[in-house]
């Protein structure tokens, strides 16, 4: 059997409903304004959680719509993987929480963790389970509550981050439509360039480490986006290779929505136009894991992709982590 083994049946994406614009930075006392955010991110505003909003309940939320559009029930999921840099607790995992929300008690249900691009890792552990028939269906899931673990006192990292989740359920598919192609890849020398240093087990919670923020997520942002940029055009020759297409041939390029400038970086190396190009990284900033899943959601429920088109989804993260995949839709 050759792919596609299994197919994107149905997608949902869900955001918290308070919206912090990047004149709202003034008001906690951080020094940025519009216009450096902009110029710099291509972000306009994002979207953050408030009491009560979870990883687990945006994670639920998109996982409820991603189902009712691919017309299952909970208790049709045999597997939940979730990925998530912001758990909502360290022990057990939170997709055992989405789990619980959801009824999907047929299921097992595991964090998986790859920063930014762990929704692509997410999608490719789960072809991987049906091609090999441990599972039928999944339900696949970015959730980042990023508020959590951003410095409000570092406007360096601050104004970049949005909270949000976006899921999609995978089924063995009909031989037509389905993932063409996958590429994961890691280099963990570069871990230290975009990280959170304290509040793991090697160094634990402890009043220094509140003190000196080192808990907080840590970037130099400047060498992460020379790395970005190299990483996510590898990913996109290895997606395109893999599927034996090139650019010409790609409806639609979802690219991690990190910054503006890495996302036109990449669609000019993928030899992609910009009108094929999703970008929404103006309305809800860089939503880590979640992103690509928030943007493939909108793109087919606006109509902006439908069945049958192929679609390039390539992302990069913490670790550094970077991927890719091509989907037909
Ligand atoms: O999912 C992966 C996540 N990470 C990324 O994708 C990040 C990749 N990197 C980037 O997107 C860019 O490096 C940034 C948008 C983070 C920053 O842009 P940059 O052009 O690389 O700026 P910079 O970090 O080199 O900073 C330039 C100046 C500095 O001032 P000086 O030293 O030149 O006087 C910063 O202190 O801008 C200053 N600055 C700010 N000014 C106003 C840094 N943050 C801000 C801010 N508002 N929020």
């Amino acid at each position: 059997m050759k792919r596609p083994y299994a197919a994107l049946t149905g997608t949902g994406y869900s955001v918290p409903r308070h919206v912090m614009t990047n004149d709202d930075f003034a008001a906690i006392g951080i020094d940025t304004s519009h216009q450096w955010i902009f110029e710099r991110s291509g972000i306009v505003q994002r979207h953050i959680a408030r009491d009560g909003e979870s990883t687990c309940s945006m994670g639920a939320d998109a996982a409820r719509k991603a189902m009712a559009k691919a017309g299952i029930t909970s208790a049709e999921i045999d597997a939940i993987i979730l990925s998530t840099a912001t758990p909502d607790r360290l022990l057990p995992s939170t997709a055992v929480d989405i789990q619980a929300a959801l009824g999907a008690t047929r299921a097992t249900a595991f964090d998986l963790s790859a920063a930014c691009s762990g929704w692509l890792y997410g999608l490719t552990v789960a072809e991987g389970l049906i091609a090999a028939g441990t599972i039928e269906t999944a339900l696949v899931i970015g959730s980042e509550k990023m508020s959590a673990i951003t410095d409000w006192q570092d406007r360096s990292t601050a104004v970049l981050f949005g909270d949000g989740a976006g899921a999609a359920i995978v089924r063995r598919g009909d031989g037509k439509r389905g993932i063409l192609s996958a590429f994961m890849r890691s280099d963990g020398a570069l871990a230290e360039l975009l990280w959170r240093p304290s509040g793991g087990a090697a160094h634990p919670f402890s009043l220094p480490v509140l003190e000196d923020r080192s808990s907080y997520v840590k970037m130099a942002g400047r060498e992460v986006f020379k790395h970005a940029v190299r990483m996510m055009a590898e990913a996109c020759d290895r997606a395109l290779d893999g599927a034996r297409l090139t650019g010409k041939d790609i409806d639609l390029l979802i690219p991690h929505q990190a910054n503006i400038r890495i996302i036109e970086a990449t669609a000019k190396h993928a030899n992609v136009p910009m009108d094929k190009v999703y970008v929404n990284v103006n309305r809800f900033g860089n939503t880590s894991s979640a992103s690509i899943g928030i943007a493939l959601d909108e793109a087919i429920t606006s109509g902006r992709v439908r069945t049958g088109d192929t679609v390039l989804l390539c992302a990069f993260g913490a670790g550094f982590t970077w991927g890719s995949m091509v989907v037909r839709l």
